[in-house]
């Protein structure tokens, strides 16, 4: 039976550490460190997310400001906010929840964040630093930083010699998450929808991550023995074993057949969920020391 990783616990060491690197810098430097997250339209899960950000932001000791924008802003609308809040000197990290409503063009959005606010990692500074191995200088996209702490905590920095497969290829997740493996010396392959033979090329993985948004994709037979397990997947589904309309959230993976045969897995939820709130916390943090040229603490 594999060793379920408990993301819970792994994200609160995290957010323990920014919320005392919180305090320092207001104690020492004046300042409190600002996150500003902005969501457009009435989507109830992107709600539940964003609200979640803002409660563990005030939780740090952050400014926590939220803005809730009607589903027919515009886009000039939303890039005014963007460039306010790019001006703003109590803002250091703005996250504009995604997706956006189907009338609005996400990327010269989040193209226009300040790259030093950028704390998704999406703008093509922050993607490009992460793509030509500079982890130090930029903010890297939040759910594969976190992903990443939980692979070390298995398996150590140093990642030589392991197989480690990535399926999916998102600009959010799967290319970085890629990336950030490869600059840990894993031997990477990106699988998509695409691939021919996936449970062939996942059977390699020693670290197996899926980010495909498809419930129970992977199964046991894909999976190699003692292999670690990171299911980057949140889908809702029915549970009409709750009661009726009832729903849950299950992961990517058929958690319990991969259990029996992974060494380590993440469950759904509590297992990558929390590292992305936790390290969007820490970019914050990081931002904000860095606007008064103080060195950075690590996570
Ligand atoms: N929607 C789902 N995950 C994310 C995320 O990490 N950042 C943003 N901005 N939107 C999301």
């Amino acid at each position: 039976m594999a060793r379920i990783i408990d993301g819970k616990q792994t994200a609160a060491t995290v957010t323990d550490t920014v919320a005392e690197a919180a305090a320092t810098l207001e104690r020492e430097a004046g300042v409190k460190p600002g996150l500003a997250v902005v969501i457009v339209g009435n989507d109830p899960a992107s709600h539940a997310y964003v609200n979640a950000k803002s409660r563990m932001a005030k939780q740090c000791g952050f400014n926590s400001m939220q803005y809730s924008l009607a589903e027919e802003t515009t886009q000039d609308e939303l890039e005014s906010l963007v460039a306010k809040l790019n001006a703003d000197p109590a803002v250091h990290g703005i996250l504009v929840q995604l997706p956006l409503p189907r009338h609005l063009d996400s990327e010269p959005v989040i193209q226009s964040i300040r790259p030093e606010k950028d704390v998704d990692g999406l703008n093509v500074v922050n993607a490009g630093k992460v793509a030509s191995g500079d982890l130090a200088s930029g903010l890297v996209s939040c759910t594969p930083a976190g992903a990443m702490i939980l692979v070390r905590n298995i398996h150590g920095s140093d990642l030589s010699g392991l197989n480690a497969v990535v399926i999916g290829r998102s600009n959010l997740f799967g290319k970085p998450m890629a990336l950030l493996l490869l600059a840990g010396n894993a031997t990477v392959t990106m699988a998509h929808s695409r691939t021919k033979d996936l449970a062939a090329i996942c059977r390699q993985a020693d670290i197996l991550v899926a980010a495909v948004g498809r419930p129970f994709m992977v199964r046991q037979d894909w999976v190699k023995p003692g292999a670690t397990i990171i299911d980057v997947g949140i889908n809702r589904i029915d549970a009409p074993e709750k009661g009726e309309g009832k729903t849950r959230l299950v992961g990517d993976v058929a958690f319990d057949e991969c259990a029996e045969v992974a060494g380590a897995i993440t469950p759904v939820p509590g297992g990558v969920g929390p590292m992305t709130i936790a390290m969007l916390m820490a970019n914050t943090v990081v931002a904000a020391y860095r606007s008064v040229g103080r060195p950075i603490p690590s996570f």
